[in-house]
């Protein structure tokens, strides 16, 4: 490799500038003011609207992580569906499958579709049965993992959709955004992720009843928290001896975000779209570049949104990722393996524990789980940046 394209590789977080000086400015100004209110509050609220608008939904709570997010959806399934299973993917975030546990909920794993790196959708329709709760469907790292047939079959069996969005935001089906299609949907804005509040999470949905238990199991289940007249006044009626401002419905938890998180994330929501969009362009370079004899270049593409690169091995070649990870370490890349969550879940001492070693069951996801990365695509990333990366990777 020449100097030239090995100045281009060199020192390359998994994210950059993610909140911006403008973000901080406009924090700064925020807090310039006399006494502002800190806690939970307007700012909140609009950046709940704002969020609902530009995801094209009624109802958004927002909160202190995406993490958050998953654990009080699968409280609202469990309490709007009682206990049974919920088909999951192999390949997730830990929060995914510890939100079905901690709700007494069972997990039931599925295998990956290497094209999109979710569930499988055959495999997913072969789970169902009269136990299904729910579909809890990751979309991972940008690509979109729904199918009509999966959500004609959903329909059918009147079985709700659940979308994790946590690392896809903006990305689409059929021109319809992500996390706008099932009952319910669930964001991060964790630094590493498309947009960030520093931390934070979004619970979206057009169910108004699930809009407001979410809001009330964001907040030790208080009755006051919900913006229904209706539902306050029956509490009200139902529990004569309880003072009003403290009627807990649900035994839940205290997840809320600030004043300050939302601040940040009103700044970033206008930008979302042109950075996006530059995301887009670089992860479709850096597939075209890439060598398609060494690397899965395959992916489903369409719609997609992306803030990393996906790095799969065609095979399942130990040479060939040893001198993958020797090259990206010498350079300061920085790059996580297994992408998604660190792999395959049921490999994970939590899941061993309780499951046994099943983990060999999910083929296609234990290839990413060793063969498989990401690397950061963030928006000021320079296309002569993406064509060095792929001009180093397929010299190896
Ligand atoms: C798919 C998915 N779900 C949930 C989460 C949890 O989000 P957070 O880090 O904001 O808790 C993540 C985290 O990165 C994720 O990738």
């Amino acid at each position: 490799m020449n100097a030239s394209v090995e100045a281009l590789v060199k020192n390359w977080p998994l994210m950059n500038n993610n909140i911006t000086r403008e973000d901080l400015d406009a924090l700064i100004a925020f807090l310039r003011q006399d006494d502002p209110i800190l806690t939970q509050s307007s700012n909140v609220r609009a950046f709940e609207q704002e969020w609902s608008r530009w995801l094209g939904v009624q109802y958004s709570v927002f909160m202190n992580s995406g993490a958050s997010a998953n654990l009080l959806t699968m409280a609202a399934l469990k309490h709007h569906a009682g206990p049974g299973e919920v088909i999951v993917p192999a390949l997730t975030w830990v929060s995914d499958i510890a939100s079905v546990l901690q709700n007494g909920l069972e997990p039931v794993f599925v295998d990956i579709n290497p094209r999109t790196l979710g569930m499988d959708t055959d495999q997913v329709i072969s789970k169902l049965t009269t136990r299904t709760r729910a579909v809890f469907l990751t979309h991972i790292l940008g690509y979109n993992a729904l199918e009509q047939r999966l959500i004609d079959e959903l329909k059918r069996r009147n079985i709700p959709l659940i979308e994790d969005v946590c690392e896809s935001h903006g990305a689409t089906f059929q021109g319809r955004k992500l996390g706008s299609i099932g009952w319910v949907s669930n964001f991060s804005f964790y630094y590493a992720h498309h947009m960030s509040t520093i931390e934070g999470g979004m619970v979206s949905t057009n169910d108004p009843e699930l809009y407001q238990t979410i809001r009330l199991l964001r907040s030790h289940g208080m009755v006051r928290e919900s913006t229904s007249e209706d539902l306050k006044a029956e509490y009200k009626r139902n529990f004569p001896d309880l003072n009003p401002d403290f009627i807990f419905a649900f035994p839940a938890y205290n997840v809320r975000s600030t004043e300050l998180n939302a601040v940040i994330g009103r700044n970033q929501l206008p930008r979302l779209d042109a950075n996006n969009e530059k995301r887009t362009r670089n992860l479709k370079r850096f597939l075209q570049r890439l060598d398609p004899h060494k690397y899965f270049t395959d992916f489903e593409v369409e719609g997609s949104s992306n803030y990393a690169f996906t790095l799969v091995l065609k095979h399942p070649d130990e040479a060939l990722r040893g001198r993958v990870e020797a090259a990206l370490r010498e350079r300061k890349v920085e790059f996580r393996r297994g992408t998604s969550g660190g792999g395959n879940q049921l490999r994970q001492p939590y899941l061993r524990k309780i499951l046994g070693d099943v983990f060999t069951q999910f083929p296609r996801t234990d290839h990413v789980h060793f063969f498989g990365y990401y690397i950061g695509n963030y928006p000021c990333l320079e296309l002569e940046r993406v064509d060095a990366l792929c001009e180093l990777l397929n010299s190896l």
